[in-house]
């Protein structure tokens, strides 16, 4: 009997051994929840801090315990008590484990042992330090790896060429001049936002538990006189202690100063770099997605999109090799960031076609491994391809073909962008524009190591290919670009399975 229970268990394990999370916390289910904030100039960056807002890191982590006995949590758990009073439910606290002055700190703020003398008056440095110590805050032990947090990353896309503060493909240029060809108000237009927090709290049910993030770019701005004319961006979470998981609720508005915004919950690596970010970094990953075997699942439910121009990414997936297919080493000169993503607004248009193949990668590879070329007219699927772009710094681009932006990114990148489309419906991605959009909520599985695994990235003739590991899994918009466009998001479920 009892060995026949252990086989039981045993094979248990086998099944459900054999799809492993990648993240630390599977589906977002971790009563004690872990997330962190970022914020990022045009090239990844902090340029500067916003005046009283110290270093755009923070985060809001904590442990939940229960006040009485075990025993009394089970109960409280019975529907049957859980319906009588308040009293009955109520036995809950969060201890945080992350406090107001830590998520204050900022230039010029020292704290020994944790940020170095070179880091204490340079905003870019102090921003990853800062990260590394909110990381260990906020660590939780796990195999085969510790792991830190979800990563909620906003975006600010105006560019000031003047201010010097972006390379260009990796190396330093010095301030130019291009009116027009990058959003920028004038002199101050790279700022990070403001941020408020609201660490989470029990409310008045002793069950839920709830927190959020939200700010603006225009510091002056007063929010209580509404959102009119100003950017304001928004994540809320949510949870039932010991029930389903946790639902993450955004917002993102953009504004005539403020028309290129990002805003993405990232499950990134918890050591080394993350997608787009040449400094070490904490997250979820506790391990790497590598193609093709790994799935991601998540629950999406978009309220409203924010208008044609919202590049909103069902999946977006970052990583970092060379083009010689090496993996990168933090020589921003040689090293590549390497982004897909399916964009899944219907609104998007179709950039890549027959009369436009500098916008087409140069060939589609189907799930059977057949290879068609761009300019086979009759075979190559350009409705499911937005844009190619390949990086700056390749030397053997077949022609036609459009280079990524230099700037935005502190090395140079290379994106492959998708529009849902019959060839990868294959892979449990969306076949159709308009699936999964505003009024069609959906719980997606994709296999996204099947299908990045086939997608076309440059290399250098003659390379051995990289390997694709995935350093961030992100879902979220970018607005590209428009003034006073919302969008508005829950996501939740959100999990890496490794196959
Ligand atoms: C920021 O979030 C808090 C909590 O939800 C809310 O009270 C406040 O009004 C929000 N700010 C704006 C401008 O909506
Ligand atoms: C592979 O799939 C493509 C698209 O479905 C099809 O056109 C092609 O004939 C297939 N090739 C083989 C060898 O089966």
């Amino acid at each position: 009997m009892q060995q026949l229970a252990l086989s039981v268990i045993t094979l248990l394990l086998l099944v459900h051994g054999h799809e492993g999370s990648a993240v630390g916390d599977p589906g977002m289910k971790r009563d004690g929840l872990r997330v962190a904030f970022e914020a990022w100039n045009f090239c990844n960056e902090v340029g500067f801090e916003a005046p009283h807002m110290g270093s755009p890191r923070a985060a809001d982590c904590f442990d939940v315990s229960s006040k009485y006995s075990k025993a009394h949590i089970m109960l409280n758990h019975s529907p049957h008590i859980d319906d009588q009073s308040n009293t009955a439910t109520s036995g809950y606290s969060l201890a945080h484990k992350v406090s107001d002055s830590d998520n204050e700190l900022g230039i010029g703020k020292p704290k020994p042992g944790i940020i170095s003398e070179l880091a204490l008056h340079n905003p870019d440095l102090y921003a990853v330090e800062k990260e590394l110590y909110l990381g260990s805050l906020c660590q939780v032990p796990d195999k085969p790896n510790p792991w830190s947090f979800w990563m909620v990353m906003l975006k600010n896309g105006n560019y000031d060429t003047k201010s010097g503060l972006c390379p260009q493909n990796g190396k330093k240029i010095p301030p130019f001049s291009q009116p027009g060809l990058f959003p920028c108000f004038g002199n101050g237009c790279m700022n990070p936002p403001t941020l408020n927090h609201g660490k989470t709290e029990l409310l008045g049910d002793g069950q839920t538990m709830r927190g959020w993030f939200n700010g603006t770019y225009e510091l002056e701005a007063d929010l209580g006189n509404g959102l009119d004319g100003i950017s304001y961006y928004e994540v809320v979470w949510e949870k039932r202690v010991g029930v389903g998981g946790w639902v993450f609720k955004h917002k993102l508005k953009t504004s005539a100063k403020y028309p290129w915004l990002m805003l993405y919950l990232r499950a990134d690596a918890t050591k080394g770099f993350s997608g787009g970010y040449h400094y070490d970094t904490r997250g979820m990953l506790k391990t790497l997605p590598e193609s093709p075997n790994f799935k991601v699942r998540l629950t999406l439910n978009i309220k409203q999109g924010g208008g044609p121009k919202s590049q909103f990414y069902l999946v977006d997936i970052g990583s970092c090799w060379k083009n010689n297919g090496q993996p990168c080493d933090g020589d921003v000169t040689t090293d590549v960031t390497r982004y897909s993503e399916m964009i899944i607004n219907p609104e998007t248009a179709i950039w890549c076609n027959p009369k436009s193949l500098h916008n087409c990668p140069p060939y589609h590879t189907f799930r059977n491994g057949t290879r068609v070329h761009r300019t086979d007219q009759g075979r190559f699927p350009y409705e499911a391809y937005h844009v190619y772009c390949a990086p700056g710094n390749a030397k053997h681009l077949e022609l036609p073909v459009g280079t990524c932006d230099a700037y935005s990114n502190p090395q140079a990148q290379e994106i492959l962008q998708l529009l849902p489309h019959p060839v990868w419906g294959e892979y449990g991605y969306p076949t159709r524009m308009g699936d999964g959009w505003v009024g069609d909520p959906r719980t997606w599985e994709l296999d996204v190591g099947g299908l990045s695994t086939r997608l076309y990235f440059y290399q250098d003739p003659g390379t051995t290919p990289a390997r694709r590991i995935w350093t961030s899994v992100d879902v979220g918009t970018e607005i590209y670009k428009e003034d006073e466009a919302i969008a508005e998001w829950d996501l939740s479920d959100f999990d890496v399975l490794i196959t």
